[in-house]
């Protein structure tokens, strides 16, 4: 098992290795005074892991209550929230009392949204069962729901009491979820960290994956520890993000978040290479990853409707935008600039 201890405005750990939903309870005693527990977990999730939890919960001590919601992106509403916290306050939960998101990304942001808001602040618990969850959302205390007007547009940010990795969760996921939680994986490997692109590369997909998780949360907690609020450089785990955000608006989001991702660093390091700002070996090196773990590397939306999706954010950030660009393998730096670079990007990048 590896810990890693974040230190932001809370300071907690995150444990990675098999078998930890089966410790969630022994763990989580110690950090919470009160034992009333809410599992918040989706209809795919629940029937795989929810006994466990709850049974791993009750052993210690814990009185447990569970709010499960249909599956999905399109659950990840403030209709569903404002549902969650109503069953928390039906419920009596005290704010010596926990909440456990128990599943991936939409379960976390959302649960870790109501845990922030309902009376101002109760604990909770990440429990990530998604590749995409376990290195990236569930750490760092970014916590959201969408509006229709875009995705996470309302939220905290709020750090959990503890994270639990369980890598056996990993083992059920289908491919293309898998793939989702690869390109985060290869994101980190870009922006920081050249022995996790040799690693990926040169290692059977899968191979020590306690190692590649806690590589790549070690990163993430460097970065927020400096940053937490992201006003500076946290926003480098944003690197694919703008581009890949704007692809997945076109699809309708019909394609995964990780595929975006991926589509996202190809085209921004594709267009970095044709403007020699970073070598050649930047591209090579991605593009034989994204191959290896069968990622998408070109997308077919027009460039122009790609830049009208991403201004769609304009009204929040202004007419500057921060472009993450590969310097070289292991390294990118943040580059603020305005749409018509953003422009130039996408033309020579696709
Ligand atoms: N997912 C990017 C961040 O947590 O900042």
């Amino acid at each position: 098992m590896e810990t890693l201890t974040v230190e932001a405005s809370r300071t907690y750990e995150v444990k990675i290795g098999a078998g930890l939903l089966d410790r969630a309870g022994e763990l989580s005693a110690p950090l919470v005074a009160g034992r009333d527990a809410v599992i918040v977990s989706d209809s795919n999730v629940w029937p795989l892991y929810g006994r466990r939890v709850a049974d791993s919960l009750t052993r210690a001590g814990f009185r447990v209550g569970e709010f499960i919601f249909p599956a999905g992106e399109a659950s990840k509403t403030t209709g569903t929230l404002v549902e969650l916290l109503t069953a928390l306050a039906r419920r009596g939960l005290t704010r010596q009392d926990a909440v456990f998101a128990l599943g991936g990304g939409v379960t976390g942001d959302m649960a870790g949204l109501a845990a922030a808001l309902y009376l101002r602040g109760v604990p909770c618990i990440q429990l990530p069962t998604s590749l995409l969850a376990a290195v990236d959302s569930s750490v760092g205390g970014k916590t959201a729901v969408d509006l229709p007007e875009g995705k996470n547009l309302v939220g905290t940010f709020t750090q959990p009491y503890l994270v639990l990795c369980d890598t056996g969760t990993l083992d059920t996921l289908p491919p293309a979820v898998l793939a989702e939680g690869w390109a985060e994986i290869i994101k980190y490997g870009m922006i920081r960290s050249r022995e996790l692109l040799d690693f990926l590369w040169e290692r059977p997909a899968g191979e020590d994956l306690d190692w590649v998780i806690a590589h790549c949360l070690s990163i993430k907690r460097d970065v927020v520890a400096e940053d937490e609020r992201d006003n500076a450089v946290r926003q480098v785990l944003n690197f694919g993000h703008t581009i890949g955000h704007a692809i997945e608006r076109c699809s309708g989001y019909s394609i995964f978040h990780g595929e975006g991702v991926a589509m996202g660093m190809a085209i921004m390091t594709r267009a970095c290479v044709r403007q020699g700002k970073c070598p050649a070996e930047c591209w090579t090196v991605l593009e034989r990853l994204l191959d290896k773990y069968q990622l998408p590397k070109r997308c077919d939306v027009a460039p122009e409707r790609l830049l009208e999706a991403a201004r769609a954010d304009k009204k929040r950030r202004g007419e500057a935008i921060t472009l993450i660009q590969p310097r070289e393998p292991g390294e990118c730096v943040l580059f603020r600039t305005d749409y018509g670079e953003l422009a130039r990007v996408l033309e020579l990048g696709m």
